[in-house]
C-alpha cells in the first residue's frame, strides 16, 4: 500500500530537483559573470576575490593578483610579500589575508572598471606539479559622484493675459557617471533638451536640461537627474505671469491715488490743526488759570494747559 504512490510521486520530485538546479546554474553563472561592487569617490570598498585561504594554512602558499583593465597588475602578493603595486593605488589598497579581499581607499572616478582577482597555489602537488591555478575572477568598481542638487531658473520670453511663454533651465554639477535628466510637469513626464560638459568620460559631469514652455495656469515643475540609479531633483512652482492690464493695473492705480488724497488731505488737517487750535486754547485757557492762581505752573507746562482748557471747555 505505501509503496503505490511512490512511482507516481517519482518524475515530480525529480522534475523539481531538475528545476532547482537548472535555477541555481542560472542565478550562480549569472552572479558570476555580473559581479558587481559599488562605491563612491572619496570612500573605502572591498573587492571580493574567488579563493579563501585555509585557516591551517597562510598566504605564503599562495600568488595572488588583482588585476584592472584586464593586464594591469594593481597589487600582486607572492606569499605575504608585496611584489607589485601600480603607482597609481600607492597607499590607497590593502589585501585581506585571509579571503583575499582588495580594499581600495580614497576611491577615484579613475578606479572604476573591471578588475580581476587570480590565485595561484605556490604548493606542488603530486597531480600538478609547480605553482599551478586556483581560481580567477573578474568583478567591476563602479564609481559614483554625487551630483549637486539641480538648480532650477526661468526667464519669460513673453506674456499675455492668457499665458506666459517661458524658457525653464534645470542643471546640475560635478556627479558621476553620465546622468539623465528630465522632468515632471504636475504629473506628466517631459524630455528636456539636455547638454552634458565633462572633460573626458572618467570625469565628473555637467548637465543642464531645457525646457520651453507656454502656460495658461500655474503649474508644478520638477527636474530630476538619475545616475546610476541615484536620484536627485528640485521642484519649482512656475507662476503664470500676471499681464492682464485691464483688471489688474487700474485699480492699484486708483488705490494709490485715493489714498494719497487721503494721506495729504489728513497731513493738511493735522497741520493746520497744530497751528490754530493750541494758541486759541491757550489764550482762552491762560486768561482762565491766570485769574485764579499758580501762574509758575502754566509757564513752565503748557501741556497742562491744554488739557485744563479742554476739561473746562466740556
Ligand atoms: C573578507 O574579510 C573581511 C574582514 O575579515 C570582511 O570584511 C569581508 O566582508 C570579507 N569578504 C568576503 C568576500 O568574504
Ligand atoms: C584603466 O584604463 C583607464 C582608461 O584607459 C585608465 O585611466 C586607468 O588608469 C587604467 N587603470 C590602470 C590600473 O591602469
Ligand atoms: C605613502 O605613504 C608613505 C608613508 O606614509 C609616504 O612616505 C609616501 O609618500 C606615500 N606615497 C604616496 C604616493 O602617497
Ligand atoms: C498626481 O498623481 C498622484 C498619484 O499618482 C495623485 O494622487 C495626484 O492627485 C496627482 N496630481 C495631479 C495634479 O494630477
Ligand atoms: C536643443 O538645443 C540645441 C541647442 O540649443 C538646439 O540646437 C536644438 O534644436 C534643441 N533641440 C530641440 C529638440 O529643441
Ligand atoms: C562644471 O561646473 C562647475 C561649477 O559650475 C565648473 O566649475 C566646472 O568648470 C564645470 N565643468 C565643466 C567640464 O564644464
Ligand atoms: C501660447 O499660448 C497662447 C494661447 O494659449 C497662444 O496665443 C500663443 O501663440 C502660444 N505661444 C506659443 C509660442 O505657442
Ligand atoms: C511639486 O511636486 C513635487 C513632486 O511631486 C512635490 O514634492 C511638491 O510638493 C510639489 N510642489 C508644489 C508647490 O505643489
Amino acid at each position: 500500500m505505501g509503496c503505490l504512490p511512490v512511482p507516481a510521486r517519482w518524475p515530480l520530485k525529480r522534475w523539481l530537483r531538475l528545476g532547482l538546479i537548472v535555477l541555481y546554474c542560472i542565478t550562480l553563472g549569472c552572479a558570476q559573470e555580473k559581479k558587481v561592487a559599488k562605491s563612491k569617490v572619496g570612500e573605502k570598498v572591498g573587492l571580493p576575490c574567488c579563493y579563501k585561504i585555509p585557516s591551517s594554512e597562510s598566504l605564503q602558499n599562495y600568488r595572488v593578483y588583482w588585476q584592472m583593465n584586464v593586464t594591469d597588475v594593481v597589487l600582486a602578493y607572492s606569499g605575504v610579500q608585496k611584489i607589485l603595486e601600480h603607482p597609481r593605488y600607492v597607499n590607497r589598497t590593502k589585501l585581506d589575508f585571509e579571503n583575499l579581499t582588495l580594499w581600495i581607499s580614497g576611491v577615484e572616478i579613475l578606479d572604476s572598471g573591471p578588475y580581476q582577482c587570480i590565485v595561484q597555489s605556490l604548493q606542488s602537488s603530486p597531480d600538478k606539479p609547480g605553482s599551478h591555478l586556483l581560481c580567477e575572477e573578474p568583478v567591476t568598481l563602479f564609481v559614483t559622484a554625487d551630483f549637486s542638487k539641480p538648480n532650477i531658473e526661468r526667464e519669460v520670453t513673453a506674456s499675455s493675459c492668457e499665458s506666459t511663454e517661458m524658457v525653464v533651465r534645470c542643471s546640475s554639477h560635478g556627479g558621476f557617471p553620465k546622468p539623465k535628466i528630465y522632468g515632471v510637469l504636475n504629473n506628466m513626464s517631459v524630455v528636456l533638451n539636455t547638454t552634458w560638459e565633462s572633460e573626458s568620460s572618467l570625469s565628473p559631469y555637467n548637465v543642464t536640461g531645457t525646457l520651453w514652455l507656454n502656460v495658461s495656469k500655474d503649474i508644478n515643475f520638477t527636474c530630476f537627474i538619475e545616475y546610476d540609479g541615484l536620484l536627485t531633483s528640485t521642484s519649482l512652482l512656475l507662476a503664470k505671469a500676471n499681464d492682464c492690464i485691464v483688471s489688474t493695473a487700474l485699480p492699484s492705480y486708483n488705490v494709490i491715488t485715493a489714498s494719497s488724497i487721503i494721506i495729504i488731505t489728513f497731513l493738511l488737517a493735522v497741520s493746520l490743526a497744530a497751528k490754530y487750535l493750541p494758541r486759541h486754547a491757550c489764550s482762552h485757557c491762560s486768561k482762565n488759570q491766570a485769574s485764579t492762581e499758580d501762574v509758575k505752573e502754566i509757564m513752565n507746562s503748557p501741556h497742562s494747559c491744554k488739557v485744563t482748557c479742554e476739561m473746562s471747555s466740556l
